[in-house]
C-alpha cells in the first residue's frame, strides 16, 4: 500500500481499483464502514486522545468503492447541480476515498452526531486539526488552498498519510503541493 499516494482529479483510479488492507471500522455513527487497516489503527489512538481531553470524534464515511462514489455524485449532480458538485465531490475514480485512506469524521454531542459543515467551527474540529498530524492524517482540503486541491474547505476530511504527514503540516502543504515540488 503505498501511503503516499495522490488521488485527485488529475490522477484517477481505475473503476475495478480495491484496496486490500481494508478492515471494519463500524461506528457509533454508522454499520459497514470500511477502511485501510493502519488507517483505522492511526484514527483508533486518534480517537482515544480526543477523548482523553474531552471530546467525542468518531468515523462517518471511509472507504468508498467506485459504483457508490457514482451513486453519490450522480445524486448531488441532480439535487445541485455541476457547478455546486463540482467543488464538493468528486467523480467516481477521483475521490481518495477510493484507497481507503480518507475519513470524514463527525464530532458528537450530547448524543447527536454532527457531521460536515456542522461541524466547521467547533472546539473538538479544531483539535483534530491541530493533533491529527501526530497520529498520520492531514487534513486534504484547508481553507486557503480551495485552488491548489480543486475543492472547497472540507473541515470533515482527513487523509492518512502515514508519516509524511507531520511534514506536510509543519510546511502547510497539501498532497498536491508536495508532488509538485517533488517534480519541479
Ligand atoms: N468530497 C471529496 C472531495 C470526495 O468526494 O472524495
Ligand atoms: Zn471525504
Amino acid at each position: 500500500m503505498d501511503y503516499n499516494i495522490l488521488v485527485n482529479k488529475d490522477n484517477p483510479l481505475p473503476r475495478a481499483h480495491i484496496p486490500n488492507n481494508l478492515v471494519d471500522a463500524t461506528s457509533k455513527y454508522k454499520d459497514n464502514i470500511l477502511i485501510d487497516q493502519k488507517a483505522k489503527e492511526a484514527f483508533d489512538k486518534l480517537k482515544e486522545e480526543a477523548t482523553k481531553n474531552g471530546y467525542q470524534i468518531d468515523i462517518e464515511s471511509g472507504y468508498r468503492d467506485y459504483d457508490y462514489q457514482e451513486k453519490i455524485y450522480n445524486r448531488l449532480l441532480e439535487e445541485k447541480g455541476f457547478t455546486y458538485a463540482v467543488t464538493r465531490i468528486a467523480e467516481p475514480g477521483k475521490s481518495e476515498h477510493q484507497t481507503g485512506l480518507a475519513i470524514d469524521f463527525c464530532v458528537y454531542r450530547d448524543d447527536k452526531c454532527y457531521i460536515e459543515n456542522d461541524i466547521k467551527d467547533l472546539e473538538e474540529t479544531l483539535w483534530v486539526h491541530q493533533n491529527a498530524h501526530k497520529y498520520g492524517f492531514i487534513l486534504r482540503y484547508p481553507e486557503g488552498k480551495e485552488d491548489i486541491t480543486k475543492y472547497d474547505y472540507e473541515p470533515w476530511h482527513v487523509r492518512y498519510v502515514g508519516s509524511l504527514a507531520e511534514y506536510l503540516h509543519t510546511n502547510n502543504l497539501t498532497l498536491e503541493e508536495y508532488y509538485d515540488k517533488k517534480i519541479n
